[in-house]
């Protein structure tokens, strides 16, 4: 089954960022001491390099199983909580049923202990279970919805390990229910999973498929010369004199038609994000650059930038923009640089596939 027609980009974003080390991460912005104990958070997976598995939210279904898409009558992505080595999801107890598969159910007798946090990445924190990740089970034979076990999974032979980032989920963002949701059905697709009430209904459609960044890379004043290599979590910002800018590199297919668009979605389904400006609501612009962004690349010495291609408001509530540009040649490697343009604006995320969000490319 074929998830997007660009399936090479989405794999070159995973190869890439899937098996970055950690020293390439970007340095944490927002301090945080760890996740508390009944700290409500979030989690994002990582590190899987598999297309069904990385970069997706968790879900609890109506069966307590765990997947990794929308499925199981349940549409919207879970927040949990730890308490004293015990995961809780909405006053349920995480168990190890069949082969380690994990199941919420709302007995706490019996229930598993020895759920804490590890390694600190990117502003959050690997969920373990007794020191140990998580693997992910396509939910039958050559289903693209993956469920989560601890210990070897169910033995299908696409069982896959994998990181779980835990980031916490701020208090504000507890009105996420009258967020909008992703599309599911109880047999649920990954097609169907992208945001419904927003641009990438249309283009789900019969709409070209979108385009993933291979290269996310920040530039900043405070440190000119230095390269901040390949990140998940994409800044942008101004505060007086100091900028931190990402520039976002894609890979180009054949362009067949000249319509050609930049996507920008953030919401608050996915990983927690990170939005300020005056009156709540920052400022940024999109322009295109002379060359793309590489390894070599600092503030110092960034492509010139060619011309302004877009402009957009965002507030902690996300934002939805869509930009037409001048199409990039078949087979080029383009990049494109994200800025705040007003004072305090900020805007930090996690580029996710499933749910949608940050920036595609489209040609
Ligand atoms: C998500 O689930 C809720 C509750 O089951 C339902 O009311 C809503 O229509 C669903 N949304 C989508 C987009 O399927
Ligand atoms: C920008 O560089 C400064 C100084 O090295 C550092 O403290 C800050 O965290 C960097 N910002 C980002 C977003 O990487
Ligand atoms: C950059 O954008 C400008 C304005 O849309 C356009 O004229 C130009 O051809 C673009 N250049 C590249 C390399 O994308
Ligand atoms: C963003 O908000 C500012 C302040 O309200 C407004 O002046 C500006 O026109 C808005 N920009 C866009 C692109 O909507
Ligand atoms: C963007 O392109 C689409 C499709 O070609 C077109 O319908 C739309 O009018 C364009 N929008 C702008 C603002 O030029």
């Amino acid at each position: 089954m074929k998830l997007f027609s660009s399936n090479f980009s989405i794999y070159t974003l995973l190869s890439l960022l899937a098996y970055a080390p950690t020293s390439s991460f970007a340095a944490p912005f927002f301090r945080r001491s760890g996740i508390q104990d009944n700290q409500p958070f979030s989690v994002m997976t990582l590190r899987s390099g598999n297309l069904y598995v990385h970069f997706h939210s968790l879900y609890v279904g109506e069966s307590g199983s765990v997947y990794l898409d929308p499925y199981d009558h349940v549409n919207k992505s879970s927040v949990f909580t730890v308490s004293n080595g015990h995961l809780i999801h909405e006053n349920d107890f995480a168990h190890l049923g069949d082969s380690g598969a994990l199941v919420f159910t709302s007995k706490d007798e019996g229930s598993a202990e020895g759920f804490s946090f590890g390694e600190e990445i990117a502003g959050g924190y690997l969920l373990n279970y007794k020191g140990q990740g998580f693997v992910a089970c396509p939910v039958k034979e050559d289903s693209p919805v993956y469920s989560v076990y601890y210990g070897q999974g169910n033995g299908d032979s696409n069982c896959v390990g994998f990181g779980s980032l835990a980031g916490p989920f701020s208090s504000s963002s507890s009105s996420a229910s009258t967020a909008p949701t992703s599309a599911a059905s109880s047999n649920a697709k990954v097609q169907d999973v992208v945001p419904t009430g927003s641009s990438y209904e249309k283009n789900s459609g019969n709409g070209p498929a979108p385009i993933f960044p291979n290269g996310i890379r920040l530039t900043n004043t405070s440190s000119p010369d230095s390269n901040s290599g390949n990140v998940y979590s994409p800044v942008a910002y101004q505060k007086e004199n100091d900028h931190v800018n990402t520039i976002f590199t894609f890979d180009v297919p054949q362009v067949s038609d000249q319509k050609c668009q930049l996507h920008f979605h953030i919401d608050k389904n996915g990983f927690p994000i990170q939005v300020d400006g005056s009156n709540g609501v920052g400022e940024f612009v999109f322009y295109n650059l002379s060359s793309a962004a590489n390894d070599g690349t600092t503030w110092a010495n960034t492509p010139n930038r060619i011309a302004e291609v877009g402009r957009f408001n965002c507030s902690s509530n996300g934002c939805d923009y869509t930009t037409n540009i001048t199409c990039p040649g078949s087979y080029k490697t383009v990049s494109y640089e994200l800025s705040a343009i007003t004072d305090k604006s900020y805007l930090e995320y996690f580029e996710e596939i499933n749910p949608l969000e940050g920036l595609q490319l489209t040609v």
